[in-house]
């Protein structure tokens, strides 16, 4: 503060005062169980979004219906591993200009509730922490480790001072910062880490932001994730008895506002379960409830939209449960930004409790059926490892993790020979829990099956000494809540033949998205092909979008498991043959009208008869099948 302003503030007698209700602020009133903003009894219905989930064409319009829906803010997470993707490299353009992002939601009316983390869960890749974290084998995550905490604090450094003038009191429209996310779900419950992250956002934000913390109601998570100095909040859904849930929160919380800072109005998909739907007659009558008692409520999520690329994370719950492409999330909004009659009954909800906005919804974007395109096969994987690895392959005796080769998401070949004679069929095995995630067995470049994480870790092979042998490693994300381990990818053991250790390995760490970014394969000269449809390769075609590029969907009928990419955009994993999502969400801004729009797939395991796409005007969520891991059906 300058000496005017000191002088100000001097001679209208507002220092060693209460915050003057003119005054712009943000509080807690722990008399009368609410918030304060700028003095007045306040509280918020609000949703989350997240802009990493929605392409950055696309902020404005799901914004913009949210403002619509009566919600007074939204809440953001804000992922490390998004922006920071190296140690000390970083990146807030394009869609992680996280302040662009900000100030459309200032420009639209729209309080904010930043969650910053450094750890999100969100169903993230790793929960939003970076994996060359992990680049230091001994780590120890989310605890007062010092390398941990270390990398933590630089990154604050760099992010809380985009949001200092952001906040509320200070002129902009962040009225609260969450401190970790639900931390007391993970094991470590280490008090220590969280007074160090207080310390460090008091020390960056200044001493009068609303710190909070989130948590569920049980009171064993309650104990762990809060701490003196930040308020507590709880998460819960519709299910919940609402009495008993904010009872949770009392316990620790005895006065102030009553805040569910994760109301569920859907839930997340893995692949192999049924798509999951949450009534909207439900998640409106739990609201009603909550606003009844006065809460501020978050609805997580109001608009879920996409994990493009390889940012879904996975759960593990006995076993690892990776998190489908889609986030739709059953959320008010869908996951192409379309309003649904959840959204409305919400709607009508909020509006028995505080005015909605003049005006109409903005109505359902079209989306178009661009119809049948045909793909035809390029090249087998392994003979483009060139240009997938232009550096060439590491030795090594042993095989070496993802985290020890520093490749953050995708692929992974490791080569070797066979080292004698295998006339009879033979055991390739891993030890347990050393497949992460999956490995697709090639033998003399023929795909023999796959190996599972938690599922078949063995195969039968037969073949002669000096036989080549390539395992292509693939990682499905790394677990983004709950677990004791740092999840490490890539073949974390020694395979072996019948319980000898195989050796000698060439490593190829793959940069599969930097040669498509670049236009590759299709800018590149056509490859004779063999024309076998099964194992690992890549396949391309074009289709052209008559007039405007409208939002569309993609299904891959008949498709195994893989990616797609159009015009260098990767739009995520596809698992056909397993489900339950069968679309992947096309954007319309990742379309280029009246030209060719360039589509690479990389297939892992087998392609139809006929390589086919079909681009639907609405997604396919809930078909499950049982895939086949051999490579004959
Ligand atoms: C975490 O993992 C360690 C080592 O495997 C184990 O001893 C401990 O019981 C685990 N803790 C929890 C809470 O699962
Ligand atoms: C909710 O819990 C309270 C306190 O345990 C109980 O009195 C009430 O009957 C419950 N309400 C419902 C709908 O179950
Ligand atoms: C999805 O499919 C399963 C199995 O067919 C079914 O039980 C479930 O009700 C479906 N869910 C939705 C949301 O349609
Ligand atoms: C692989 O085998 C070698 C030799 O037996 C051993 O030194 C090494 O630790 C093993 N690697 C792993 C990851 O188990
Ligand atoms: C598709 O690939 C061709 C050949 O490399 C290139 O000329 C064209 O610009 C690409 N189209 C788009 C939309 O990226």
């Amino acid at each position: 503060m300058g000496l005017p302003a000191l002088g100000l503030l001097l001679a209208a007698g507002l220092l060693h005062t209460q915050a003057s209700p003119s005054e712009r602020s943000f509080q807690l009133d722990y008399d009368h169980n609410c918030f304060r903003k700028d003095g007045a009894p306040f509280r918020y219905i609000s949703g989350s979004i997240h802009y990493a989930r929605v392409p950055r064409p696309a902020w404005r319009d799901r914004l913009l219906k949210m403002y619509m829906s009566g919600l007074s803010a939204v809440q953001v997470y804000v992922p490390w591993n998004y922006h920071e993707t190296l140690p000390g490299v970083y990146d807030f353009t394009g869609n992680r200009d996280v302040e662009a992002f900000l100030d459309l939601t200032a420009e639209l009316g729209l309080l904010v509730i930043l969650r910053p983390g450094p750890y999100i869960c969100a169903e993230w890749e790793m929960g939003g922490l970076p994996a060359w974290l992990l680049w230091k084998p001994d780590i120890i995550l989310r605890t007062s480790n010092p390398a941990y905490l270390a990398a933590v604090d630089s990154w604050l450094h760099v992010l809380l001072p985009k949001i200092k003038p952001r906040l509320y009191h200070q002129g902009g429209n962040i009225i609260s910062v969450q401190v970790e996310n639900e931390y007391g779900s993970y094991y470590a419950c280490d008090y220590g880490y969280l007074r160090h992250l207080l310390g460090s956002f008091r020390a960056l934000l200044g001493s009068e932001v609303l710190l909070f913390t989130t948590d569920s109601t049980r009171a064993e998570e309650l104990r762990c994730g809060t701490l003196q100095g930040l308020y507590a909040t709880v998460d819960f859904g519709p299910g919940s008895n609402v009495t008993e849930a904010f009872g949770a929160q009392r316990r620790v919380e005895p006065k102030g506002p009553l805040v569910n800072s994760e109301y569920y109005t859907g839930w997340l998909d893995y692949w192999g379960e049924a798509h999951a739907s949450t009534s909207a007659a439900w998640v409106a009558q739990g609201l009603e409830d909550m606003l009844q008692l006065g809460a501020s409520i978050n609805m997580y999520m109001f608009h879920g939209g996409t994990n493009f690329a390889y940012w879904s994370g996975a759960d593990y719950k006995g076993q690892y449960k990776p998190v489908t492409t889609s986030y739709d999330y059953d959320a008010p909004l869908s996951e192409a930004g379309d309003p649904t009659e959840k959204l409305f009954a919400i709607r009508t909800v909020i509006s028995k409790f505080q005015p909605l906005p003049a005006g109409p919804m903005p109505p359902a974007t079209p989306k178009y059926a661009y119809g049948w395109v045909a793909l035809r096969k390029y090249a087998d994987l392994l003979d483009v490892l060139d240009v997938l690895c232009p550096s060439g392959p590491i030795q090594s005796q042993f095989p070496l993790t993802f985290e020890a080769l520093k490749q953050v998401h995708g692929f992974v070949v490791y080569h070797t020979q066979l080292p004698w004679d295998v006339p009879d069929p033979a055991t390739l095995g891993a030890p347990p829990h050393s497949i992460c995630d999956r490995g697709y067995v090639m033998l003399q470049k023929e795909y023999q099956g796959t190996l599972e994480r938690d599922g078949q870790t063995t195969l039968q092979v037969t073949g002669k000494a000096g036989d080549t042998l390539d395992i292509l490693m693939e990682n499905m994300g790394r677990i983004s809540f709950g677990a004791n381990t740092s999840d490490f990818k890539g073949l974390l053991g020694n395979l072996s033949l019948n319980s000898r250790p195989l050796s000698n390995w060439l490593i190829y760490p793959l940069a599969i998205d930097t040669a498509v970014q670049q236009g590759w394969p299709h800018a590149a000269l056509p490859k004779s092909s063999s024309g076998g449809r099964v194992g690992a390769a890549f396949y391309t075609g074009t289709f052209e979008t008559p007039g405007i590029a409208w939002d569309t969907f993609v299904k891959l009928p008949g498709w195994s498991k893989g990616l797609l990419w159009i015009n260098g955009f990767n739009l995520g994993r596809y698992w056909s043959c397993r489900g339950p999502q069968q679309t992947l969400f096309v954007p319309g801004s990742v379309l280029h009208a009246g030209h060719p729009n360039n589509i690479t797939v990389l297939e892992l395991e087998r392609a139809p008869p006929t390589p086919l796409l079909l681009f639907l005007d609405r997604p396919l969520y809930n078909r499950t099948f049982g895939c086949s891991t051999m490579a004959t059906e």
